[in-house]
């Protein structure tokens, strides 16, 4: 039986799942997103041209592949329409290729007003979200409050959104939060007159379908393994299961119809936003891995914080999602550094482990690193696995000896074409 594959991130998003993406769709019929919203944005190049997604999957510009947007999403319906306006300027028939799960849920004006109170109440223990409304959106979907896509075709549309915002000015005056939401809501309710053009689709019985029929779908994550509500370092975390069983949950399709799970992680590591990251590099050569990567954010333009990679947090996010297969990005960013340092342990207390706890804080835990002979190479004109240096091929042989998987691509540049298959 044919089977669905599962495409995610291994550390804390950012890793260049969307090109992968874009990169694989023509071996597949359907790319599904299962969980995130525009918090996430998945970089594309080709023909010299760059795209940024939030919320549309990275198959898109693929002329077959059909999108769907899954249950698992939260939708923001005033950016999910510049993405889609934006797309249809290039030609893209998106009102074919894209269809959405009528169970997904839509972020309000409000939910973002409430971000945006809730993480400026932290003050310094701010989680450094994106504020595009995640967090309480996800919040009014487990606590039962929420608003989703199929009720924008019921009667009772306009009396739910009403009951929810009633709701959410009680927390914003809670919160003493300032706001002016008639300025909002005249460009969300025309967000969503705007998206009836789409296809509201009972996406769980869509996909299962495929499946039967020989379909081959691919299941595609947003943010990382180490965001994940429950694995991840939380409270430092997105709101949504990010990990392979997440794909499960936020598509409907069940753990038996799973079959492989790509796991994407960078040659290094880096993060976005607050919490605790054991390997960075807090210094100049932290400076430089930034430079070198343009490890700029794609929907907030926050520098990244960058550090080496951590062979524990790759090790357990390997674990929790039954990674089958790895995909290394962003090889070509070690290419100016004489030295690679690799972290293989941590001190954790005083005793050396080797596997990632539940206490990753700094005053805890501190990484042990092994020292690697760079490549010293531009790699971005390789085309071929034979090119490769040899320090490269040791690289990525010590990995995947260290996290017991193979690397079936490696990544020496943004664009498509710089997609090398081992
Ligand atoms: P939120 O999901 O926007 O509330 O953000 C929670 C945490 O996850 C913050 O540290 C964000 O920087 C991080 N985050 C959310 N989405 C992404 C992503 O797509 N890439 C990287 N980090 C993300």
């Amino acid at each position: 039986m044919i089977k669905a594959d599962v495409l995610l991130g291994l550390q804390w998003g950012d890793e260049g799942k969307g090109k992968i993406v874009d990169v694989l769709t023509p071996d597949y019929d359907i790319i599904a997103r299962f969980q995130g919203g525009p918090n996430a944005g998945h970089t594309l190049e080709f023909n010299g041209i760059k795209h940024v997604l939030h919320t549309i999957p990275s198959g898109i510009f693929h002329p077959t592949a059909i999108n769907v947007v899954g249950n698992g999403v939260v939708i923001d319906p005033v950016i999910f329409r510049k993405e889609i306006e934006a797309l249809q300027k290039l030609g893209v028939d998106v009102q074919s290729k894209l269809l959405i799960s009528k169970r997904a849920h839509l972020i309000l004006p409000t939910h973002r007003l409430i971000d945006a109170a809730s993480e400026a109440s932290k003050g310094k223990n701010k989680i450094g979200s994106t504020l595009k409304g995640i967090g309480p959106t996800y919040m009014d979907k487990t606590g039962r409050n929420g608003l989703r896509v199929g009720d924008i075709e019921t009667d009772e549309f306009m009396e739910k959104y009403s009951a929810l915002v009633e709701k959410h000015k009680q927390l914003l005056s809670f919160h003493q939060y300032d706001y002016n939401l008639s300025e909002l809501e005249p460009t969300w309710f025309e967000a969503i007159e705007f998206l009836k053009q789409l296809q509201f689709v009972e996406t769980e019985h869509y996909l299962n379908n495929a499946i039967k029929n020989g379909k081959r779908v691919l299941a595609e994550g947003a943010q990382g393994s180490l965001l994940d509500i429950d694995f991840g370092s939380y409270p430092f975390v997105t709101s949504s299961n990010t990990i392979c069983a997440g794909a499960c949950n936020g598509l409907g399709i069940a753990p038996n119809r799973i079959g492989k799970v790509i796991g994407i992680f960078k040659a290094y590591c880096t993060r976005v936003g607050s919490g605790p990251f054991p390997t960075e590099l807090d210094n100049e050569t932290g400076e430089k891995m930034r430079q070198i990567g343009r490890e700029f954010g794609s929907t907030t333009g926050r520098a990244r914080r960058t550090g080496w990679l951590d062979l524990p947090a790759l090790k357990y996010a390997v674990m929790v999602n039954g990674v089958t297969e790895l995909m290394m990005m962003k090889a070509d960013v070690l290419s100016d550094f004489q030295t690679i340092e690799v972290c293989t342990h941590y001190s954790y207390r005083g005793k050396t482990i080797d596997y990632l706890p539940y206490n990753i804080d700094p005053a805890y835990l501190k990484p042990v690193t092994v020292k690697l002979k760079g490549w010293n190479k531009d790699l971005t004109q390789i085309d071929n696995k034979a090119k490769f240096p040899i320090e490269l091929m040791e690289y990525i042989r010590f990995v995947e000896t260290a996290v017991e998987t193979p690397i079936s691509i490696v990544s020496v540049g943004p664009d498509r074409t710089q997609t090398i298959r081992m």
